[in-house]
């Protein structure tokens, strides 16, 4: 439930590129408890966090004793709520320190939040934010999805772990796709399931809606997380049980892999290349798959093997299939 700070605030908010898709405390806490061990004497870095209405800031503030954390760093974007702690009108932006609760009432007061200006907006490049990410161990956040190609990749750059937001979609982009590939970055576990947009995005058919209160809410449908501290989840081997049959599993027209429409029904003993549904991502564990590549109508020249009519895309009987994934299990049984 939305406090009505945030109802206020978030009707203000304002982007042209509508990014602006606030995160439960629920989706938060239900991804976040997988993570528990990795947390403890780190800097958490924040940096696409308006503190007032950051269920992020909100999450780690509040568990910042039971998670042993050594401080948490949050920078707003263009300052858009610094009247919550000053009544100053400044167009100069702000960071937020936080290293724990002082006067013992387990709750982070605004008198133990350090804050402190920047220079510039508290746009995540800028070279301020850049040097706030060095001294940060974990970057924590949503980030704005029409940056999150650039945002990941400053990320990798800069060598640090992350726990972020980001759509589906993205396991298809060419750059997000290859460090999947490497095995540099991989899924959580969860869905967010719904997001607090700013009033004046505009409802739609599916997925959008009012509650009692006024607030505007959106499910993406589609939105996971993505990330590169290890998880138990990574480690667990999908079950296989079906045996393969050239009927049941025929080979694309334009390469040599055969096409499985239900990542269940990726057969235990077939040793060559598999085309499997995109969603297989959510169950790949490295020790037991290889990824080859990925093939889809719209997407040239990253299957990793060669297409054997020069076409792009997953073609059966001349039709063109739904995108896949080209995998090849490691330890396929005799
Ligand atoms: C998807 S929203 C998520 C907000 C918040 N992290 C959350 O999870 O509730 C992404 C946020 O990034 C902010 N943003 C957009 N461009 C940015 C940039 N270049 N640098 C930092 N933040 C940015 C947007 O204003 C927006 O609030």
């Amino acid at each position: 439930m939305a406090t009505k700070a945030q109802n206020k605030s978030l009707g203000k908010a304002r982007n042209s590129k509508k990014d602006e898709f606030y995160t439960q405390l629920s989706d938060i806490e239900r991804e976040l408890k997988h993570y528990k061990s990795h947390f403890k004497g780190k800097v958490v870095y924040c940096n696409c966090d308006d503190p007032r209405v950051s269920n992020f800031f909100h999450y780690f503030s509040y568990n910042f004793e039971k998670l042993g954390l050594k401080r948490i760093i949050t920078t707003c974007y263009k300052n858009k709520n610094m009247e919550l702690f000053s009544k100053n009108d400044s167009e100069q932006a702000i960071y937020l320190e936080y290293v724990g609760d002082k006067n013992g009432n387990a709750v982070p007061d605004p008198k133990e939040i350090g804050i402190k200006a920047l220079k510039g907006d508290g746009d995540f490049r800028s070279k301020e934010s850049i040097e706030l990410l060095k001294n940060a161990d974990i970057v924590v956040t949503n980030p704005p999805f029409s940056l999150f190609r650039e945002y990941v990749a400053q990320l990798i750059e800069h060598d640090k772990k992350f726990l972020i937001i980001g759509n589906h979609n993205a396991i298809t982009y060419k750059e997000i796709f290859n460090l999947l590939q490497e095995n540099k970055i991989w899924l959580g576990y969860m869905h967010p399931e719904k997001f607090i947009v700013p009033d004046d995005y505009e409802q739609r058919e599916h997925r959008s809606w009012r509650d009692e209160n006024g607030v505007n809410w959106r499910s993406l449908g589609n939105a996971c997380w993505f990330t590169n501290l290890d998880i138990s989840k990574r480690h667990e081997e999908l079950i296989l049980y079906k045996p393969y049959n050239p009927n049941e599993y025929p080979k694309f027209d334009n390469y040599d892999a055969i096409n499985i429409d239900k990542v269940k029904d990726i057969p235990m003993d077939y040793d060559g290349v598999m085309g499997v549904p995109i969603t297989f991502m959510e169950k790949y564990n490295p020790e037991q798959f290889e990824i080859v590549g990925l093939i889809a109508g719209n997407i040239k020249g990253m299957a990793g093997i060669k297409s054997s009519s020069g076409k792009d895309g997953p073609y059966i009987n001349g039709k063109l299939k739904y995108g896949r994934i080209l995998v090849r299990n490691r330890k396929p049984i005799q």
